[in-house]
């Protein structure tokens, strides 16, 4: 059965975990849709885990549609969310909308992820056919804000703060809320007070489902692995050594081998003018 937002709602009300991981290209997306995944996130991480910058900012509208084009591509069928990357709905609802709808317009997906609270906004988009999955907690685009990728709702008033938006954005109309880096407890304490399932990345045992970065569960990455997350892979390691054999059997004349040739028919020699036969 091909997810979609009421999956979310149903597996929530059944107690059924539902596992979401992240993928930015079509070959990605195709093997985690193929192992079972609930959804893909094209996750504004792609910032920093393809592209190689050290947050989430930079990345734009327009690289944040050709990663989810190429997902939707990639995963026939596959329940796709969209991330909106910073400065695509902060500035204004309007702007906001529009950017939304190339998500799922231009883009092919089913819905779009925003961070922070704003329901007024969430209204919008759900009224104008948008699902929304809503981010707390420690919102990456909020960095500078938070003075780093800070754990959030660790004291008494945050916690209560974090709470309160959940409970607003559910009301909006989110189908589903991301909390990231929030106390255990916490995510647990929303989980039971709202409707839309919670969707832990760091958050505990206690949601509905969870999140991961794929680059985090392939092991596709050179060092740093987040406290949260668990590596299942070793993709990076795996590579760097099979392009280390690949260069050494290129230096030792090893590859290409006779098999790796271009099979060919011998080439037909010309015949010597002499040689051919006089016309008749
Ligand atoms: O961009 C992303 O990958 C995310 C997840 C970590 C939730 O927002």
């Amino acid at each position: 059965m091909p997810t979609t937002i009421q999956t979310f709602a149903e597996k929530k009300r059944r107690g059924e975990k539902l596992a979401v991981i992240t993928a930015y290209d079509a070959l990605t997306a195709a093997m985690v849709h193929a192992a079972g995944i609930d959804a893909i996130l094209v996750g504004d991480s792609a910032a920093m885990v393809f592209a190689g910058y050290e947050s989430t900012l930079p990345i734009t509208m327009d690289e944040m549609l050709y990663h989810t084009r190429c997902v939707v591509r990639g995963a026939k069928g596959a329940f796709v969310i969209g991330d909106m990357p910073f400065m695509s709905y902060q500035a204004g609802h309007d702007d906001a909308v529009s950017n939304a709808g190339r998500f799922l317009k231009e883009g092919g997906a089913n819905a779009v992820k925003i961070e922070g609270d704003d329901p007024a906004l969430v209204a919008r988009l759900v009224h104008a056919g948008i699902p929304v999955m809503g981010h707390l907690g420690l919102t990456p685009q909020s960095v500078n804000a938070f003075g780093g990728f800070r754990a959030q709702g660790k004291t008494e008033a945050s916690a209560a703060a974090i709470l309160k938006s959940a409970i607003a954005l559910d009301q909006a109309g989110c189908f589903s809320i991301v909390l990231e880096c929030v106390p255990s407890p916490l995510a647990a304490e929303i989980s039971r007070s709202i409707g839309a399932a919670t969707i832990g990345i760091g958050a505990g045992p206690d949601c509905d489902g969870q999140v991961s970065v794929i680059n985090d569960v392939l092991g596709l990455s050179t060092g740093y692995l987040p406290r949260h997350a668990k590596r299942y892979a070793s993709f990076y390691d795996d590579g760097l050594s099979a392009v280390r054999s690949h260069i050494d059997e290129i230096r030792s004349h090893a590859f290409p081998a006779p098999e790796h040739e271009v099979g060919a028919h011998a080439p037909q020699r010309s015949k010597p003018a002499s040689e051919s036969s006089p016309a008749s």
